[in-house]
C-alpha cells in the first residue's frame, strides 16, 4: 500500500484500531470504540485520508496498513516514551492540569523531554506523508507541539488542531513550566478548535498575555503575517447509528435480559465511564447509597449499574482510584445488599457498542457526574438511544454536554446533597416530565451529530484568512 502523498492526514496519539491477540494467538487489529474514530471516519473516507497514531503496546517496526478502508500508519513507542510522553506528561501533568486540578499535576523535566521527542517524531511522519498543500488535522492534548513543528518542516500545509478535553483558565495553565512552548506549539495551526467557547477564550487570552501576540476576538495575529483562529466546535456522536442499534431486535432482547438479570427492579440507574478520577464515580455511588440508607427506596426498588472501563492502569492516581472504588462498592453492597440483590452492580470492563446500547436501553436514570469533562459523549449516546423519549439524564454542570443538554437534571458533583435530590427527582419523575425533557434533548443531539461537527471544522479551517493548502471535501452524510 502506498501512503505517500495524502491530501488529508490525521495525527492523533492513538490509531483508530488497537493491537489485539487473536484466538489462534497471532496478532490482529480491532477497531477501537469511541468518539474520535466515528468522528473522523467520514472525513477520512471522503478524502482518502491517512491516519498516523500509536497502536498501543511497544511493538516496533509495524508497517502501514489498511483497515476498514482507512490508511493507517502505526507509530511505535518505546517503554521509556510510554512512561514519559503518555503516562507521564500527557496523563499525569496535562490531564489533571486541564481538568481543574482534580488531581495534583506532576511536573518533571524528563517527561517534558519525552513529550517533545514524541511530538517531533509524529510531526516528521506527517511532513513525510502529506502531499503538496495537503490538510493535516492534529488531535488532542498529547500532540500540542505538532502544529508548530510541522509548519517549520512544511509551510505549504493547511493545519488544523482540535482539543478533545477542556482548555483551562489562565490562572491554572500558567503553573506549567512549559506554558509558552505549548502555546507556541498550538499557534503553528491555522485554526485551533475547542469543545466550548470558554476554552477558545482562555487560549486567546493566554496567547495575548504570555506570548504577546496581538489578538482580536477569536483571531491571533502573528508577526510573520499569519492569522490563527481559535473557535469552539462541540463534538458529538453518530446519533442515527446509535438509535438504529438501540432499535434493533438483538439489542432490545439484550436490554430485557439485563433487567431480568438485575431482578426486574422498578428503576435501573446507570453510570458508564472510563475509570478516571475526573468522572466523579465515588461521590455519585455514595449519593445513591445514602438515598437507600435514608429510606427513600430499597434495593428491591432500584439498582445502580456502574461500568468502569479500565484506563491508564500504570498511572498511580488511577490505581489509587480503582482501590477506592473497589472498597466503596464492597462496603455499600456489604451494608445494604441482600442475597441476589446488590445495591450496586459493578463491572470493571469495556464492552462493544451493542452492549452499551443495550445498557442504555435498559436504564431509567443515566448518571453522568464528572468534576470536569470536555464534552462527555456517554450522555449524548444515552439520549440518542432513548428513541421512545423515555428515561432521565442526571448530568454534571461541569461536563461540556451540559451546555447543550439543558433539559437534563443538572447537578454540581461536589454537592452530595444536591446530587441526592437530583437522583431522587429523576427516580420519581412522572412520564410526562421525562418525555418533555428527553424529546428536547433528542432534537439537539440528532441535529448536531458528529458529521455536522467534522464538516463545520473543515469548512471553517478552509476559510481562515491566510490559510494555506487545498480544500478538503466535507464528510458525506449517510
Ligand atoms: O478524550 C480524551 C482522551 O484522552 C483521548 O485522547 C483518548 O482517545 C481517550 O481519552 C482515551 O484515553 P487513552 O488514549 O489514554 O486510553
Amino acid at each position: 500500500m502506498s501512503t505517500v502523498s495524502a491530501d488529508l492526514v490525521i495525527v492523533a496519539n492513538r490509531l483508530p484500531v488497537d493491537r489485539v491477540e487473536q484466538a489462534d494467538g497471532t496478532p490482529g487489529w480491532r477497531t477501537s470504540p469511541g468518539g474520535l474514530v466515528t468522528a473522523i471516519e467520514p472525513v477520512m473516507r471522503a478524502n482518502d485520508g491517512t491516519w498516523i497514531g500509536w497502536p498501543g503496546g511497544t511493538d516496533a517496526d509495524l508497517e502501514p496498513f489498511e483497515a476498514d478502508g482507512m490508511k493507517l500508519v502505526p507509530m511505535s513507542m518505546t517503554p521509556e516514551e510510554i512512561e514519559g510522553h503518555y503516562e507521564g506528561f500527557s496523563n499525569a501533568t496535562l490531564w489533571p492540569l486541564y481538568h481543574d486540578l482534580v488531581a495534583k499535576p506532576e511536573f518533571h523535566r524528563e517527561w517534558w523531554d519525552s513529550y517533545v521527542a514524541v511530538n517531533r517524531r509524529f510531526a516528521e511522519k506527517a511532513a513525510e506523508l502529506a502531499s503538496e498543500g495537503a490538510t493535516v488535522w492534529v488531535h488532542d492534548y498529547q500532540m500540542q507541539l505538532v502544529p508548530q513543528m510541522l509548519r517549520e518542516l512544511r509551510p505549504d500545509l493547511r493545519i488544523g488542531f482540535y482539543l478533545h478535553i477542556p482548555f483551562p483558565p489562565a490562572e491554572l495553565f500558567q503553573q506549567l513550566p512549559w506554558r509558552r512552548q505549548l502555546l507556541e506549539g498550538l499557534l503553528g495551526a491555522d485554526m485551533v478548535g475547542f469543545q466550548l467557547p470558554g476554552g477558545a477564550q482562555n487560549f486567546v487570552r493566554l496567547v495575548r498575555q504570555r506570548v504577546g501576540h496581538k489578538t482580536h476576538r477569536d483571531l491571533v495575529y502573528l508577526p510573520d503575517g499569519r492569522t490563527v483562529r481559535a473557535a469552539a466546535f462541540p463534538i458529538s456522536i453518530d446519533a442515527a447509528g446509535f438509535e438504529e442499534m438501540a432499535r434493533s431486535e438483538p439489542v432490545a432482547a439484550r436490554a430485557a435480559e439485563i433487567r431480568e438479570a438485575l431482578g426486574n427492579p422498578r428503576k435501573v440507574f446507570l453510570g458508564i465511564d472510563r475509570l478516571d478520577y475526573t468522572k466523579g464515580i465515588y461521590a455519585r455511588l455514595r449519593a445513591f447509597a445514602e438515598l437507600i440508607e435514608d429510606g427513600h427506596f430499597d434495593v428491591e426498588d432500584a439498582v445502580f449499574v456502574q461500568v468502569a472501563v479500565p484506563s491508564r492502569e500504570q498511572v498511580e492516581q488511577y490505581r489509587i482510584l480503582r482501590d477506592e472504588i473497589d472498597r466503596l462498592v464492597g462496603r455499600i453492597n456489604g451494608d445494604l445488599g441482600r442475597i441476589g440483590r446488590p445495591a450496586i452492580s459493578y463491572l470493571h470492563s469495556s464492552y462493544p457498542r451493542e452492549e452499551m446500547a443495550a445498557l442504555y436501553r435498559s436504564a431509567d436514570v443515566m448518571v453522568v457526574t464528572p468534576y470536569r469533562d470536555g464534552m462527555n459523549l456517554v450522555a449524548k449516546e444515552y439520549v440518542a438511544c432513548r428513541f421512545e423519549d423515555t428515561g432521565a439524564l442526571v448530568l454534571s454542570e461541569f461536563a461540556g454536554a451540559a451546555d447543550e443538554l439543558r433539559q437534563a437534571w443538572l447537578v454540581n458533583p461536589y454537592d452530595i446533597n444536591g446530587m441526592k435530590s437530583a437522583l431522587l427527582e429523576a427516580y420519581r419523575a412522572d412520564d410526562r416530565e421525562t418525555r418533555r425533557r428527553m424529546k428536547a434533548m433528542r432534537k439537539t443531539v440528532t441535529q448536531n451529530d458528529v458529521a455536522a461537527w467534522a464538516d463545520a471544522f473543515m469548512a471553517d479551517l478552509a476559510e481562515v484568512p491566510g490559510s494555506h493548502g487545498k480544500a478538503v471535501r466535507p464528510a458525506k452524510r449517510s
